[in-house]
């Protein structure tokens, strides 16, 4: 069982407001992560004066980089992913508050060491003894750094410290349930701040105003209205340089069981009673524990998985994945997914809720798209060869926004009619595209607040619904029989099939 603490630094998604002082310890200093996302995010909330003068980052790496090379990567990492630099002073002020230790992440006496220097830090720049430990290492390191952190009495006030553990957490239920133990023997689940960057994407937190801001919505957000879900989450990427990563993750483990499944989770959950951390991952908890592969005996029928040949990106041709650097000639590690779910609940018994996503589609595009039921009896002749359902879409990225399809008579003397779209952009109507999730994560998790992070008994009930694909695919299988679809198209067959046995297609986006 999971052990909720009461943590008075807890609040809702809300105003701003700024961290108390802290130091934020990042492992994995050397990585991609902290150069490319982490510190260009943590380098833009101080141009925006959201943190605290005093706010200091301790890069936590193997190698024996000094404080001066640590800050002269950082730099580089935020003139090349982000906007830059700007101001010579306040870069100055940021980077005096950079600091690195190398450390073996299995030697508690390197544990001490930082423990030290963190301790000296508190004095020099008062940051009170509040820590973030951020775990963005290779998953297999996480339980070694959180005992560790644990023996060294590092994480033990929990008002003082968090735990911040990206993703892929654990890779199936009996993983994720063994690194929930590991963290809740050193920790509370108060202070774990498990991320899932989609939860940061400014459209995905819009997904809970819809819903729950409007009145129009919600009474047709069910079973009696709606006739299927559909959430794609396609990529023009391949698996780039991370193979080494890739080939024991794949596109299962990688995207559906966790970006996919939070966006499945908001679509699912009932109204919370408030936006509190808890009301807010108590329902989707409950929704995913009442969910289900359509089918798990047959995955023909409930869950496709693929990977992609050659083709084209763009007009520029792509290798198949089996040719990529690293990446085994005979892997059988999916790129492509498509699953079927029910969930079995009062609201939606009955309708499918079909999740894609896959790399070398031909656009980088997500969204959720809730199709309604076709009216009872046509009366009007339409343009298409049928009146078309309504779809309310939410653009998730790019060109976030919201559009209504819905049926107009078309100008002239005949009665026909036609779908036209009533479009909500984000951009064009606030001015200004979202803010980085990143960003909006690392804040959360400095100012206490859990509410768009998972937590140990969510991401549990997530591995137990791809359980039954799971455990089909890990077994050894023959190359030949893993479908391929061609780079640059919108996935296999075998997942279009799925969807016409339903009498259904997937969107063309
Ligand atoms: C990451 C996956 O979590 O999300 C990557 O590991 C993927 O494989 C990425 O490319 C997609 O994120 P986004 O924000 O670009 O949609």
């Amino acid at each position: 069982m999971v052990q909720i603490l009461e943590n008075p630094l807890r609040v809702g998604l809300q105003q701003e407001r700024t961290p108390e002082p802290l130091i934020l310890v990042i492992f994995g200093a050397s990585g991609d992560l902290t150069a490319r996302k982490l510190v260009p995010a943590i380098y833009h909330l101080k141009q925006q004066r959201r943190l605290p003068a005093e706010l200091t980052i301790v890069g936590v790496a193997r190698r024996p980089w000094s404080h001066d090379y640590f800050r002269q990567q950082m730099r580089e990492g935020i003139e090349q992913f982000s906007d830059g630099i700007g101001a010579e002073p306040l870069w100055e002020n940021f980077e005096q508050g950079l600091f690195y230790c190398a450390a073996d992440m299995d030697n508690p006496d390197d544990y001490q060491k930082l423990n030290a220097l963190l301790t000296e830090i508190d004095q020099k720049r008062g940051t009170r003894g509040n820590r973030v430990f951020y775990l963005a290492v290779a998953p297999k390191f996480f339980p070694e750094a959180i005992n560790q952190l644990g023996t060294a009495g590092m994480i033990k006030d929990a008002l003082k410290t968090r735990l911040v553990i990206e993703k892929p957490f654990g890779r199936d239920l009996a993983s994720c349930q063994e690194l929930n133990q590991v963290v809740q023997r050193v920790c509370n689940e108060s202070q774990v701040y498990r991320i899932d960057h989609y939860l940061g994407k400014e459209t995905v937190q819009n997904l809970l105003v819809l819903r729950f801001a409007n009145a129009i919505f919600e009474p047709l957000w069910n079973r009696q209205f709606v006739d299927h879900i559909q959430i794609t989450v396609a990529e023009t990427v391949g698996v780039e340089d991370r193979a080494g990563y890739y080939e024991s993750s794949g596109a299962l483990r990688d995207m559906l069981q966790n970006h996919l499944m939070q966006l499945f989770c908001l679509t699912a959950m009932e109204p919370p009673n408030t936006m509190d951390a808890d009301s807010l991952r108590n329902e989707k908890v409950k929704v995913i524990q009442s969910t289900r592969l359509s089918d798990s005996r047959d995955l023909t029928f409930s869950g496709i998985r693929a990977q992609y040949g050659v083709g084209a990106i763009k007009g520029k041709p792509v290798p198949a994945y089996r040719t990529e650097p690293n990446v085994n000639p005979e892997s059988t590690v999916p790129t492509y997914v498509a699953m079927k779910f029910f969930v079995d609940n009062w609201r939606w018994q009955g309708v499918p809720f079909y999740l894609r996503t896959g790399k070398r589609m031909p656009k980088k595009v997500s969204e959720i798209a809730i199709q309604f039921r076709d009216v009872p009896l046509t009366l009007f002749q339409s343009a298409a060869k049928q009146v078309s359902p309504n779809i309310l879409a939410l653009r998730i990225q790019p060109n976030e926004g919201i559009a209504l399809r819905f049926e107009a008579k078309m100008p002239g003397a005949d009665l026909r009619s036609r779908s036209v779209e009533m479009d909500f952009g984000y951009g064009k109507t606030f001015g200004v595209e979202g803010s980085d999730s990143y960003e909006r994560l690392l804040l959360d998790c400095m100012l206490g607040d859990q509410t768009l992070f998972t937590r140990g008994d969510e991401v549990e009930a997530a591995w137990k619904v791809v359980t039954p694909a799971l455990s089909v695919w890990d077994q050894p299988s023959d190359p030949t029989l893993i479908p391929q679809y061609q780079a640059g198209s919108w996935g296999p067959l075998e997942a279009d099939i799925m969807l016409n046995r339903d009498g259904r297609q997937w969107r063309r986006l």
